[in-house]
């Protein structure tokens, strides 16, 4: 099975994936924790110069946003094929600190780009969907608090204003409403334990029984 959590920076999302990484060591489940852009050697390469830039001139320069959203895909491309697809295959869990929808919306509300046209280049380039997604949600302000300078130092996205933050917000949220069999909302305004409680009955009850019987949600969109 393949899990992903999505929102915009300072959601959250690192805690709960060690609780989930926690939980499924508890109950003896093989997984594996990744990231993006990111999760191979290659695609964590790419991952500093998307978020951080080129340096050159003594100055940072960004790409554009099709060679920005190249970039993404082609650290995705690399981890889907490196590492998601061969861990599923070993029946291991894989859970992703993001993944293709954060290219939905990140490229479409920052860079401009039109929707269609990212999803068509995802399933040309990439062609696969998570099983679920828990998509940590709150307002823009309440997440942009938890985000350190350092991080914002580091991250051309997590330095846009909060009305871009929000307008990320809301594109998640139209995606899940598009998706709803594959995304699971989370109020994330409040505390990690709220969160938890939320994500723990939901995942218990829902994902655990098909992680312990081999039942993946929608195993038959995994490309052969
Ligand atoms: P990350 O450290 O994951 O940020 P956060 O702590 O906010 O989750 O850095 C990834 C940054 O890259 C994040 O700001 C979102 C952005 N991003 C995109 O714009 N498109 C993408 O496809 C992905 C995966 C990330």
């Amino acid at each position: 099975m393949f899990i992903v959590l999505e929102g915009i920076g300072g959601s959250g999302k690192g805690t709960l994936m060690i609780r989930l990484c926690e939980l499924m060591k508890a109950q003896g489940i093989a997984h594996v924790r990744t990231r993006e852009p990111g999760g191979t050697p290659i695609a964590e390469r790419l991952r500093g110069l998307v978020r951080e830039g080129f340096p050159f001139d003594g100055e940072q320069h960004f790409a554009n946003p099709w060679a920005t959203t190249l970039l993404f895909n082609a650290a995705r491309s690399q981890h889907v094929e490196e590492l998601i697809i061969p861990s599923i295959r070993q029946d291991k869990v894989v859970l992703s600190d993001r993944f293709c929808d954060s290219t939905f919306v990140y490229q479409s509300v920052f860079m401009g780009l039109e929707l269609d046209k990212l999803k068509t280049l995802h399933n040309l380039a990439i062609g696969i969907y998570p099983d679920m997604t828990f998509l940590l949600d709150c307002p823009a302000e309440t997440a942009n608090n938890r985000v350190t300078p350092q991080e914002k130092n580091d991250d051309q996205f997590d330095r846009a204003s909060l009305d871009k933050q929000e307008g990320i917000r809301q594109a998640y949220l139209e995606l899940a409403k598009e998706h709803p069999e594959r995304y699971c909302v989370v109020d994330a305004s409040g505390t990690p334990e709220s969160v938890w409680e939320q994500v723990e009955p939901y995942f218990t009850a829902n994902l655990l029984p098909l992680i312990k019987h081999e039942e993946y949600i929608y195993a038959s969109q995994w490309a052969e």
